[in-house]
């Protein structure tokens, strides 16, 4: 099979990447590399992977590499990952997350590629605080432009879905970790312990919660699901089993981790990291177990994990 995969040479998308050529297909990677061609080097020669440095905001260049490659499948992962970053300048989550969806369901029109795997985010919900988010879940109001831009771009989908006759999977991730990561509040923690192990600045209270997934779970349950689907349009959320993990266990584990000792822990003080940072969520995981996934690891052994795979990847 012809896979295009979007985003491809990011943290996710470059886990993607491997687990779809493992398995003797055919990928097509379209990506801008914001962060560098890191995550793409170990693969860019083999026989079955191609490159495209395209900026997925032109629906012309875009056009052009459909029209040359028969692409059977999309997955788009493509999108502005830095929420932080897009809150400063909008204009990023527009073009990025918003525009690159609507000029790839362009070309998918135009070249009958009918089948589409999107990775959204449980962004999309905004503050629903008291609720285990459901699929079904109502009333969402993103408060980020990220969040904004990809309910928006579930929307278009859903439209693309239904006037073009394609099929697609929204996935819902909650925060996602492990090797390659390179940005996100355990990143940061490491870097800023490994510059200053005597304190550390944390943003917002520190009660902040969010399950946390650790990319080989994602991926299998990405590649099953794709495997599997029958078709229409679906959403799952995709977690852990368990609670999240707060901002101040993720510094004990980081601090454990690194075999550090009586280290300040210097609070910021609110109830969030930043305008746009929903403090805490909860996802309700029975439609995507009733599957058979299950992931391996909980959120507080995911973030373990993830410090490990950072301080191995910096020795
Ligand atoms: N990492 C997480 O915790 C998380 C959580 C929820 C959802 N997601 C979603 O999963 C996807 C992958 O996230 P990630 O963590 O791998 O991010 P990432 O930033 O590592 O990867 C995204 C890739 O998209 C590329 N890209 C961005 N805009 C582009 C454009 N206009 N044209 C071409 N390429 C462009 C970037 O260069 C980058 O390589 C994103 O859509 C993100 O919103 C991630």
């Amino acid at each position: 099979m012809n896979i295009l995969v979007a985003g491809g040479a990011g943290f996710i998308g470059s886990h993607l990447i491997d687990a779809l050529l493992a398995e003797g297909n055919r990928v097509i990677c379209v990506d801008k590399l914001v962060m560098g061609k890191r995550n793409i080097t170990h693969i860019k020669n083999g026989e079955k992977f191609r490159f495209y440095e395209i900026d997925l905001s032109n629906q012309g260049r875009v056009d052009r590499m459909f029209e040359e490659e028969q692409i059977d499948v999309v997955f788009h992962l493509a999108a502005n990952s830095d929420i932080q970053k897009g809150g400063k300048e909008p204009e990023i989550d527009f073009r990025d997350t918003l525009l690159s969806t609507r000029v790839i369901l362009e070309s998918m029109r135009k070249y009958n590629v009918k089948k589409l795997f999107f990775a959204s985010t449980s962004a999309v919900y905004g503050e629903l605080f008291d609720v285990d988010l459901t699929e079904t879940t109502g009333g969402l109001m993103p408060i980020s432009y990220y969040g904004g831009a990809k309910l928006a771009s579930e929307a278009l989908i859903s439209s693309y879905v239904s006037m073009c006759d394609m099929s697609a999977i929204i996935f819902r991730f909650p925060n996602v970790i492990g090797p390659r990561l390179t940005h996100g509040v355990v990143f940061d923690f490491i870097k800023k312990l490994e510059n200053n192990p005597k304190e550390l600045k944390i943003l917002g209270d520190g009660t902040q919660c969010k399950p946390y997934i650790y990319i080989q779970d994602l991926i299998e349950a990405i590649m099953k699901l794709a495997k599997e689907f029958g078709g229409g349009e679906t959403v799952y959320n995709i977690g852990v089993i368990g609670k999240g993990t707060t901002v101040t266990r993720i510094a004990e584990i980081v601090v454990e981790e690194l075999g550090l000792k009586n280290v300040k822990f210097n609070y910021t003080g609110g109830n969030r990291g930043w305008k746009g940072d929903v403090p805490r969520f909860s996802y309700d995981i029975t439609k995507v177990l009733s599957t058979g996934w299950r992931p391996k690891y909980s959120s507080d052994e995911a973030v373990r994990k993830t410090v490990k795979d950072v301080i191995n990847a910096d020795m």
